[in-house]
């Protein structure tokens, strides 16, 4: 990636209801303002909302990586039990490596406002250079979730060979071992 391009961050918002019109797009948004507030490196998102379709899923995880060349996407939704819920196993038709910290972190930190945490299968995952991460559907969710395991996402892509991410430490604090 050349220093005058903008940083991509895939967004997408997974739900049957808002990529029909019935909701309105609120959790994909929550994610954008987040990181917003997160990041201090100039940034773009590659936005989506798609129904829970498994293939669908599945190839905006391949534009979004491998073609918008997007260091990380976050995702909302499809993560729990119901049949329509396919979000994680999506997420772990792509990657080559599986990141199961993450679900576990967001799991735990959620249990602190929810005893429905336990129904989230949300995970994250690598794909050649890019770090896939679920978060659950609602809009309260995405920043609790998002406040637990940001320190660790810009550590997790300088390790896939991915741009510099420089965040606010007002907002985030970013945790990079001072080896790195
Ligand atoms: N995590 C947080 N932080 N806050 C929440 O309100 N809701 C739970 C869980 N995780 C919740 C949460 C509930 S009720 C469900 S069913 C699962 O996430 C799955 O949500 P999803 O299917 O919208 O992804």
């Amino acid at each position: 990636m050349s220093n005058t391009e903008k940083i991509k961050i895939g967004v997408i918002n997974v739900s049957d209801r808002a990529s029909k019109g019935i909701y309105e797009d609120i959790p994909g948004k929550a994610v954008v303002s987040t990181l917003n507030e997160y990041l201090v490196s100039e940034w773009e998102p590659v936005y989506k909302v798609i129904p829970d379709e498994q293939d669908q899923i599945e190839a905006a995880f391949k534009e979004m990586a491998d073609e918008a060349g997007c260091c990380l996407i976050v995702t909302t939704g499809g993560t729990g039990p119901a049949k329509r819920d396919v979000t994680p196993e999506a997420t772990e038709a792509v990657c080559q490596k599986m990141m199961p910290g993450f679900g576990e972190l967001m799991r735990q930190e959620s249990l602190k406002y929810v005893p429905t945490a336990i129904l989230s299968r949300q995970t994250a995952g690598i794909r050649n250079n890019t770090l896939i991460v679920n978060l659950p559907g609602k809009p309260k969710a995405i920043r609790e979730c998002l406040d637990a395991v940001f320190p660790a996402i810009p550590y997790c892509i300088d390790l896939i060979e991915g741009p510099y991410l420089e965040c606010n430490e007002a907002v985030v604090k970013v945790f990079r071992p001072k080896s790195s």
